[in-house]
């Protein structure tokens, strides 16, 4: 299907860096008109200025999306500024490592939830009335490969990424025939800051030899899923074998998991062969 964004309003969450700069820029290309939130006013100006660099119009919006005034504010204030919403992109989020039997899990899992999750439904929430006002919208929601099949290690991010991928589910079915569709971006592991504060030697072996995504991959797989109306995209495509496995049988999954702790499996799933996730964002910030 040939869609284009030329003067189409795109909300992004998350849009201050990482997975979410990156799918502003794509838009930007393809002429889209963009609201930014984040928390970090200084992260989003850069950002913006990107955009306006690229001959595309932003509004930044400083929004901590787990405040339900704070996301009312920002959706008042795109509809102020541009008059309609077309695609919500909800990408804000966190992300921790640590096993299951250590004392900050249940915390993890509750920071997680509420940034990751919770922060999702206020958005969406707060975004519908208006998809339905116009008959028309797109969402796309961004889960993770785990948010289909968990690592060890990953227990809470997983937790609430199979939480993002539920809420997808059912919201997809809820709003069908309304004009409205529904994607969720299921990326493998992706050099940006999400997980900078992990130390190497904590990540699950797997990830130690990991050759992550760029960013810019996973925002061209945002464009197209919404231009093409895909409801579920895996990155990259060969990890699906990974969440074939898994649906078949856990103890398949289990198998698949621990093998790309070798390099060929890894390789073969297109998740190794280049820099690992540390050497790649070691010592700068991943914009
Ligand atoms: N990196 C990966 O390996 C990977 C893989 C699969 C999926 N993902 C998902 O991709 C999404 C983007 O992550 P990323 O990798 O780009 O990480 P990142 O570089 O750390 O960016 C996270 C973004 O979320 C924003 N954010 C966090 N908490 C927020 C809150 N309460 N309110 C508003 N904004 C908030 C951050 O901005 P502020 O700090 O300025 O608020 C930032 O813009 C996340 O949902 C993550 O789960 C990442």
């Amino acid at each position: 299907m040939s869609v284009s964004f030329a003067n189409r309003v795109v909300l992004i969450t998350g849009a201050s860096r990482g997975i979410g700069r990156a799918i502003a820029l794509a838009f930007a290309r393809e002429g889209a008109l963009l609201v930014l939130a984040a928390r970090s006013a200084e992260g989003l100006a850069g950002v913006e200025g990107e955009v306006r660099a690229l001959g595309s119009q932003a509004l930044s919006v400083p929004t901590d999306v787990t405040s339900p005034e704070a996301v009312t504010a920002l959706v008042d204030a795109a509809v102020a500024r541009f008059g309609r919403i077309d695609v919500l992109v909800n990408n804000a989020g966190i992300g921790k490592v640590g096993r299951v039997e250590s004392a900050a899990f249940e915390d993890n899992v509750r920071q997680t939830m509420r940034a990751s999750l919770f922060g999702m439904i206020n958005v969406t929430q707060a975004v519908l009335p208006v998809f339905r006002q116009q008959g028309s919208g797109a969402i796309v929601n961004m889960s993770s490969v785990m948010g289909r099949k968990a690592f060890a290690r990953f227990g809470s991010y997983a937790i609430v990424m199979h939480g993002v991928s539920a809420f997808s589910d059912s919201l997809r079915q809820e709003v069908s025939g309304g004009g409205i569709r529904v994607s969720v971006i299921y990326p493998a592991l992706t050099a940006t800051d999400l997980l900078r504060e992990a130390k190497e030697a904590e990540m699950p072996p797997p990830f130690r030899h990991m050759t992550p995504l760029s960013a810019h991959d996973v925002a061209r797989a945002v464009v197209a899923a919404v231009r093409q109306g895909k409801r579920r995209v895996v990155l990259p495509r060969m990890a699906n074998m990974l969440l074939l496995g898994e649906a078949l049988s856990p103890r398949i999954g289990d198998l698949i998991a621990a093998a790309l702790t070798r390099r060929h499996v890894a390789r073969l799933l297109r998740m190794s062969g280049g820099k690992t996730y540390h050497e790649t964002i070691a010592g700068y910030p991943v914009r």
